[in-house]
């Protein structure tokens, strides 16, 4: 790692963000309804009531959360153990630093977390950002030199901005996690995880294969924080293989 002058003190979020792993345990119940719409378009005001409703968005910002995303990741590493002591983390698209937090309290002062967005990120101490597409051809390699060594963690909650075309989402979204699973199989220690967000349905044929190819494990995950209406969902492939599958039926970890 190239300098780790940006690894600062960090804020104690530890315990609240652990008593917040099970998600806000009880659901407002008073449903706050926009009284004018302020010039704002239908599709805006939905959004803006859900925002006002959505207890995960109040749990966040009672625990300082940039983002109720952070509550994905933590149920995500509740039950497969992603965020290690110490480990390096990189976190693919990483705007607005939901995900970075819960990293940088997890891993704690002896690790790593890198994070690339399209756009500028606040500083978060004990994290670095880079403004960077990873879909540039040359995103990939930039981000090893800045890593400078192998990872235990790649995590891409990337999200292309919704077109409303579902099949045009759909492919925007796998080139994302493709390119995700790619970059992983550069920089992946042995054993190492990577975790990328995917549309319904899950991770494609091909990109499933290859992921069963190269690790241990592969599992689908729709956590609990992440909205119900919305066709989200994570694929994790878990226990990263060097040198790859050297035959027999590998196990995808599906039940
Ligand atoms: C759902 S947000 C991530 C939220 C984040 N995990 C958190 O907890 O705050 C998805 C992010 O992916 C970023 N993104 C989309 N396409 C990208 C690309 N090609 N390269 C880098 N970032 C990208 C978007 O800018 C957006 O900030």
């Amino acid at each position: 790692m190239a300098g780790k002058t940006w690894l600062m003190a960090k804020r104690p979020i530890r315990r609240k963000a652990r008593r917040a792993a099970a998600g806000p345990s009880a659901p407002r119940t008073l449903h706050t309804r926009l009284k004018t719409a302020r010039g704002r378009t239908v599709s805006s005001s939905r959004w803006l009531e859900r925002q006002l409703n959505d207890p995960y968005v109040a749990e966040a910002r009672r625990l300082g959360f940039r983002s109720r995303s952070a509550f994905k990741l933590i149920e995500l590493d509740e039950q497969y153990h992603l965020l290690k002591k110490n480990a390096v983390i990189v976190d693919l698209g990483a705007a607005p630093g939901g995900w970075a937090q819960v990293a940088v309290d997890r891993v704690g002062s002896g690790g790593t977390v890198v994070g690339i967005d399209l756009q500028e990120i606040d500083p978060i101490p004990g994290a670095r950002f880079e403004v960077m597409d990873f879909l540039d051809a040359d995103a990939p390699d930039r981000l090893r030199a800045i890593l400078g060594g192998p990872v235990d963690l790649v995590m891409s909650d990337m999200a292309a901005a919704s077109t409303g075309h579902k099949a045009t989402d759909h492919i925007k979204i796998m080139a994302l996690c493709e390119i995700a699973l790619e970059f992983s199989i550069q920089v992946l220690k042995p054993g190492g995880n990577l975790v990328a967000k995917v549309l319904k349905g899950g991770a494609e044929n091909d990109l499933l294969q290859l992921m069963r190819q190269r690790f241990v494990k592969v599992h689908h995950a729709k956590p609990k924080a992440s909205r119900r209406e919305s066709a989200e969902a994570y694929v994790l492939a878990l226990g990263f293989r060097k040198d790859g599958f050297k035959g027999g039926d590998p196990d995808d970890g599906e039940p």
